[in-house]
């Protein structure tokens, strides 16, 4: 799958984003090493605390349909800047595909990929575990 079709995924969902209270729409897709595409966007509420990212959104819609292992993370936001996933997102993410690419771009502009492991080179790990 090429990146700029996956982000281009991520980028149709825009228009489905819940962010009354940022203000600030994102789109996700995540492709599993099978070859499959899971979207996400962001889900704000009023508790502003009880947010959920885009790409957690995506994550669990894939764990939840049996998926567990993924290549690719797609990440659009509206506007200019490339959102990155935050500390959160990136610890879950962890928890599935150590080996997981990341792109990331505005609505418009160049995309930028990271590897997770750039991202979050120490994650927390249960010890004993993995
Ligand atoms: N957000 C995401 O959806 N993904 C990220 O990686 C960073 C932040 C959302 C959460 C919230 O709805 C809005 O962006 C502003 O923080």
């Amino acid at each position: 799958m090429d990146v700029d079709k996956l982000l281009e995924s991520a980028r149709e969902m825009l228009p489905f984003a819940y962010a009354p209270y940022s203000g600030y729409r994102v789109g996700a897709a995540l492709l599993t090493t099978e070859g499959k595409i899971f979207k996400g966007v962001n889900v704000e509420n009023a508790s502003l605390g009880l947010t959920m990212c885009a790409e957690r959104v995506a994550l669990y819609a894939a764990i939840a349909a049996g998926y567990r292992s993924f290549s690719l993370l797609a990440l659009v936001a509206e506007g200019e800047s490339r959102p990155l996933p935050c500390g959160a997102c990136r610890q879950v993410l962890g928890e599935f595909s150590r080996g997981l690419r990341v792109a990331v771009a505005g609505e418009k502009g160049e995309s930028k990929i990271f590897t997770l492991k750039e991202l979050l080179p120490h994650p927390f790990v249960l010890q004993g575990k993995k």
